[in-house]
């Protein structure tokens, strides 16, 4: 009997120690290509951020995103939803993270995840918290600036840890984690803050996942926003040569996988403008170019959803954004499949 017992434990301990080295993920810059689990890896991912729906609909629309052919999705985390309150966390309802990626884990997507600090003018103060805003002496946004940087650090320090065991490697779904935010459309061009975030990204979340950077499509763009250390990508809409798209990023990285982190079905509304469209002929026609050449692609959103209260951002000049998200994304606003 006890040496049955110590079979059937001996038979249990191999399987979980399989299941945890099951997973792996990485970058193989020899073959130009991501690795799941040891086979080349193309991911054909949508945004879909989590505050922008009420989370009785989150299944839905990951769901739809699922049946939609994807195989992964991109997210961001907008800092100012989570600490509403200088030093007081909430992930709570709408705002559990662990729980949104966990839900879209169960369904099969792996996850690209977008956790600023800052996260894109068309979100109000581009993700911010508001309190930042109340000593304006000292502060300097996005650089190296020590106000800026220990609420930075705090923050990155609560979140951070919570994301650790979702990643990949460490048998949950997170792929790959951004370091800051198309940067180099940023004036300061600050290369010290973002080695600085990069080195805070590693210190909580171990050597153990490939951290990346995305910008604009241009050498400027690239000069700033690249991070050594963290892999270089681009954004793209439609009608772009494809070819000559991708030079800019075979510049600051010449080997591995080709990526659009951000390949737009639609485009964001301005107040007083029409409601944004785009050809769906046109964006068929440049996707399945990149598909049909191995690109890993983003669509920039899948699923856009609402700015609630007064969360809308707005685009250089200041001009404000609707409550409506909806980007002319392959699923509407309402949830509706287009
Ligand atoms: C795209 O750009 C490449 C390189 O400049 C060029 O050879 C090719 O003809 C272009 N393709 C189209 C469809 O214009």
């Amino acid at each position: 009997m006890y040496q049955q017992l110590c079979a059937l434990l001996i038979i249990i301990l191999c399987i979980c120690g399989q299941c945890q080295s099951e997973q792996s993920f990485g970058i193989d810059f020899d073959r130009n290509t991501f690795v799941k689990d040891g086979k080349p890896f193309q991911y054909i991912s949508g945004s879909i951020h989590m505050y922008r729906m009420p989370r009785e609909y989150w299944n839905d629309r990951l769901e739809k995103m699922w049946a939609a052919g994807l195989n992964a999705i991109q997210t961001y985390v907008f800092w100012d939803q989570h600490e509403l309150v200088e030093g007081v966390y909430n992930f709570d309802d709408t705002n559990d993270l662990v729980a949104f990626l966990q839900l879209a884990q169960k369904i099969g997507f792996v996850i690209i995840l977008r956790v600023g600090p800052y996260i894109c003018g068309e979100h109000e103060f581009g993700g911010f918290p508001w309190w930042l805003l109340r000593d304006l002496t000292d502060i300097q946004f996005r650089r190296m600036n020590s106000v800026y940087l220990n609420a930075v650090t705090r923050w990155m320090s609560v979140l951070l840890p919570k994301i650790r065991p979702l990643l990949y490697n460490n048998g949950g779904p997170v792929i790959t984690v951004q370091v800051e935010n198309e940067y180099g459309s940023y004036k300061a061009c600050d290369h010290d803050y973002t080695s600085y975030l990069r080195d805070i990204f590693r210190q909580n979340l171990g050597d153990n996942v490939a951290l990346f950077t995305t910008d604009c499509n241009g050498p400027h763009y690239l000069e700033c926003g690249t991070t050594k250390g963290a892999y270089s990508t681009v954004n793209f809409g439609i009608k772009t040569n494809i070819t000559e798209a991708f030079r800019y990023q075979r510049m600051y990285a010449p080997h591995g996988p080709l990526v659009n982190s951000e390949f737009y079905p639609g485009w964001l509304d301005l107040w007083g403008n029409n409601h944004a469209k785009v050809s769906t002929s046109d964006i068929i026609e440049t996707l399945d170019e990149m598909l049909s050449t191995g690109v890993n692609v983003n669509i920039y959103m899948f699923f856009g959803g609402t700015n609630f209260g007064f969360t809308s951002g707005a685009d250089p000049d200041y001009q404000p954004q609707p409550t409506s998200y909806d980007y002319d994304a392959p699923i509407s606003e309402a949830g509706d499949i287009t």
